[in-house]
């Protein structure tokens, strides 16, 4: 009997100096391995009498059960504290910051584009987008600007395969929305019947070979037009003046109606701000190019220019952006740089 108790101990100490599951195995095996010690044991009471099976089998399965009990609590030991050891490798700060974040937000000149769109909006203008790539037609021709017109060196632009371009202004916009206009409307013109006013902005990317602090070779414009049978100059003043003052908020701002000169406008004026206090008062700040919308330019629509006449203007959104956040650096728009862009949200 002694030597089953000597068995079960030496299998004891052999599980309590394994310090790790892979040892703890190794140590298993001496024991239930095919040469093992238990093994041996179960083995040998094959040749057991009836009689010594009931007594010594009996003592044997007792210490086989005794040492697998002690292999057990060994490896949940081993098993606890394991997961101890890595609960204390891992624990949380939980007086660490926690991560940010942050929302993200609408770019300043979209905020700009919004604020236009609104405001024209409820002025009962539509919203018509198009292509950035143009035509020499829609960008030039169309606006009375033929080839060789000196107007066109002051728009070099970048050119693509198959004579088309990068659209140097949103005016283009102005003949494409016109003309899908007057197609919608043929019929009743064709009739002699009216034709409900073309009232639309076009906001969008425009490009010119251009790059300083208040000029980039991507830059946003927005146009206006407004035809109709009895549309004039003092409307243009009107609606713009209104314009100005809902989107800088403040109903003391003064336009100025600077004559200039635009191809597809006659008469034609550049139209300048100037804010009655603050840290740009005093100044005039040209905002748009504006006029009365040429007759050849109505005429490229399909409309006949003995009986519709309006205004177009163009603006500068990133212009109008930079002067109602005070940024003066156009780049800064283009940048993509999170700590400056952060500041609009
Ligand atoms: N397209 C002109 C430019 O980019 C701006 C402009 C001037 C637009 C007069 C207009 C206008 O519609 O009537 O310089």
């Amino acid at each position: 009997m002694n030597e089953l108790e000597d068995l079960v101990q030496s299998a004891r100490s052999a599980f309590g100096r394994s310090a790790t599951a892979a040892d703890l195995e190794n140590a298993k095996a001496l024991y239930f391995g095919k040469a093992g010690r238990v093994t041996e044991l179960m083995k040998g009471m094959a040749a057991l009498s009836v009689e010594e099976k009931k007594t010594r089998g009996a003592a044997i399965n007792a210490t086989k059960q005794a040492i697998e009990a002690a292999l057990n609590e060994r490896r949940q030991a081993l098993a606890d504290a394991e997961l101890q050891a890595q609960l204390k490798a891992e624990s949380l700060d939980v007086t660490l910051p926690g991560r940010q974040h942050a929302a993200g937000g609408l770019h300043p000149v979209s905020l700009t584009l919004e604020r236009i769109e609104g405001i024209f909006g409820s002025m009962g203008f539509e919203v018509a987008d198009g292509p950035e790539i143009e035509t020499d037609w829609f960008n030039f021709t169309a606006l009375n600007t033929p080839a060789d017109h000196p107007a066109r060196s002051m728009h070099d632009t970048f050119y693509v395969e198959g004579g088309h371009l990068l659209r140097t202004h949103t005016s283009p916009m102005q003949i494409r929305h016109a003309v899908q206009h007057v197609k919608r409307h043929r019929f009743a013109l064709d009739a002699g019947q009216g034709m409900p006013e073309i009232r639309v902005i076009a906001p969008g990317r425009t490009y010119r070979v251009d790059s300083d602090a208040t000029h980039s070779p991507m830059f946003h414009q927005c146009e206006g037009l407004w035809i109709g049978e009895d549309i004039s100059f003092k409307d243009l003043k009107v609606v713009f003046t209104d314009f100005c003052r809902t989107f800088f908020e403040n109903d003391d701002l003064v336009l100025r109606f600077r004559p200039s000169f635009f191809p597809f406008t006659e008469p034609s004026a550049e139209i300048d701000i100037q804010f009655p206090s603050g840290p740009l008062a005093g100044r005039w700040l040209e905002v748009a190019g504006s006029g009365q919308v040429h007759p050849n330019v109505v005429r490229h629509m399909g409309l006949d220019t003995e009986r519709f006449i309006g205004f177009a203007f163009g603006m500068g959104p990133d212009r109008l952006t930079m002067l109602r956040y005070g940024v003066n650096d156009l780049r800064l728009f283009f940048d993509g740089d999170i700590r400056f862009l952060s500041q609009f949200r």
